[in-house]
């Protein structure tokens, strides 16, 4: 039954349309409805922070890899959107979930359209074979309400932290997690150390890259970025972090979305080739950086992040391969992605990251760099 609290709705009907997009996205006119749409929703949710951008937007709207993506827009009888939906599926890896996000229009929420957003993916889920539908959201009491109305639960919690990039103590922070030795000259911890801590000249290389992956880098990129896979949980429940994982940030528009469950399927170069190329084509400006062993060549750690519009960051991946783990290369490469990102987009003010709430070790390597947590967020989860 309604709660008598809730607002009264205008007295519109919503029409819910569904287009499969292209490699482009959207186009210009739909993208700038649901932007509109969005920014609306963003100013009500998260007062005093940027509202997304249209590469955001249009990079959060690409198909996946070997997949499909499905935008859903509510409209209300003038053709305005009131609410909309993206439905990622899959068909690489993890063919069994079906992947969703819902935004509603602050001036409509109450009036049934997430509900009727809800139901069409979940329709176009089961159409598509899927068994679970899981939508992408922060914990707040709406989408608490929300979820429990429609009989959604959590199977996975990301941590949302953030670091202010024009923080004062940020630069010391950096040649500390760089270059023990420099900022620390008198030559004493400071604090007991867990790990040694190589310093520079200590037999690894630094390769950066903004955009694609230099060719002749690619499979060594590949085969480090597979570890991820070591760490990720196995099934729809997320299992405790290993003690020793290789630390990955989330990759929000990848396989490993919350709650998912990735299989074994190894990530290949026309995999990595295809999220260059989305990323590039949405106007996403990428940038990596990997340590290299120089006595192997292997890439030992591997640290990536993307920028919508030179103000904002978002971390994609960071993984140290297993061999290299206990020597603090995961604060150092993502200390100097850091560094090179500040270099390359010097108005970046803040940069985002998600991890998974038992990624403990990634946790404290972005405690170490000055990361604050923010929200969390779930993989609300319908079984279909
Ligand atoms: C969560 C969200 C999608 C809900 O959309 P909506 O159109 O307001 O949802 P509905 O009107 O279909 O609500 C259905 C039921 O969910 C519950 N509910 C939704 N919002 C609620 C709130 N703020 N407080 C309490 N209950 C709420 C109620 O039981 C409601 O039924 P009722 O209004 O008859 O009592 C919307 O608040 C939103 O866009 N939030 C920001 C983006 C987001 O978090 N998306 C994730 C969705 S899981």
């Amino acid at each position: 039954m309604r709660s008598p609290f809730a607002p009264a709705c205008p007295a519109r009907q919503w029409r819910v349309a569904a287009v499969e997009l292209g490699p482009s996205g959207p186009g210009a006119g739909e993208l700038s409805r649901v932007l509109a749409c969005q920014r609306a929703a963003d100013l009500a949710d998260r007062p005093g922070e940027p509202g997304i951008c249209p590469a955001e937007l249009r990079g959060l709207l690409v198909p996946p890899y070997c997949g499909r993506r499905v935008l859903f827009t509510a409209t209300d009888v003038t053709g305005h959107v009131v609410g909309w939906a993206r439905l990622g599926l899959y068909e690489a890896f993890h063919r069994d979930v079906a992947h969703a996000a819902i935004t509603v229009h602050p001036a409509v929420r109450r009036c049934g359209v997430g509900s009727m957003l809800l139901d069409a993916l979940a329709w176009a889920a089961r159409t598509w074979h899927r068994s679970r539908l899981i939508v992408d959201a922060p914990r707040t009491r709406a989408t608490e309400a929300f979820a429990s109305r429609h009989g959604l639960f959590v199977s996975g919690r990301d941590l949302h932290s953030r670091l202010d990039l024009d923080g004062p103590e940020l630069p010391h922070r950096l040649v500390a997690a760089v270059n023990p030795a420099a900022a620390n000259p008198g030559g004493l911890p400071r604090q007991r150390r867990r790990h040694a801590r190589p310093g520079p000249g200590d037999g690894f290389a630094t390769l950066c890259w903004s955009g694609p992956c230099p060719d002749e880098f690619l499979s060594g990129y590949v085969s480090t970025l597979d570890y991820l896979h070591a760490a990720q949980p196995s099934g729809p429940l997320p299992a405790p972090s290993p003690a020793d994982a290789s630390a990955p940030d989330s990759d929000t528009n990848s396989r490993f979305e919350p709650g998912s469950s990735p299989g074994v399927t190894p990530f290949t170069s026309a995999e990595v080739r295809h999220r260059e190329q989305s990323a590039s084509r949405a106007g996403l400006r990428e940038y990596t950086v990997c340590l290299i062993d120089q006595t192997t060549g292997r890439i030992a750690a591997l640290s990536s992040a993307h920028t919508p519009d030179g103000l904002r960051g978002e971390q994609n991946e960071t993984v140290v391969a297993p061999d290299y783990r206990g020597l603090g290369l995961a604060v150092r490469v993502k200390a100097q992605l850091i560094r090179g990102l500040l270099a390359a987009e010097p108005s970046l003010a803040i940069l985002d990251t998600y991890n998974a709430v038992d990624n403990h070790r990634m946790l404290a390597v972005n405690r170490r760099l000055g990361f604050r947590p923010l929200d969390t967020h779930a993989a609300w989860t319908l079984t279909l």
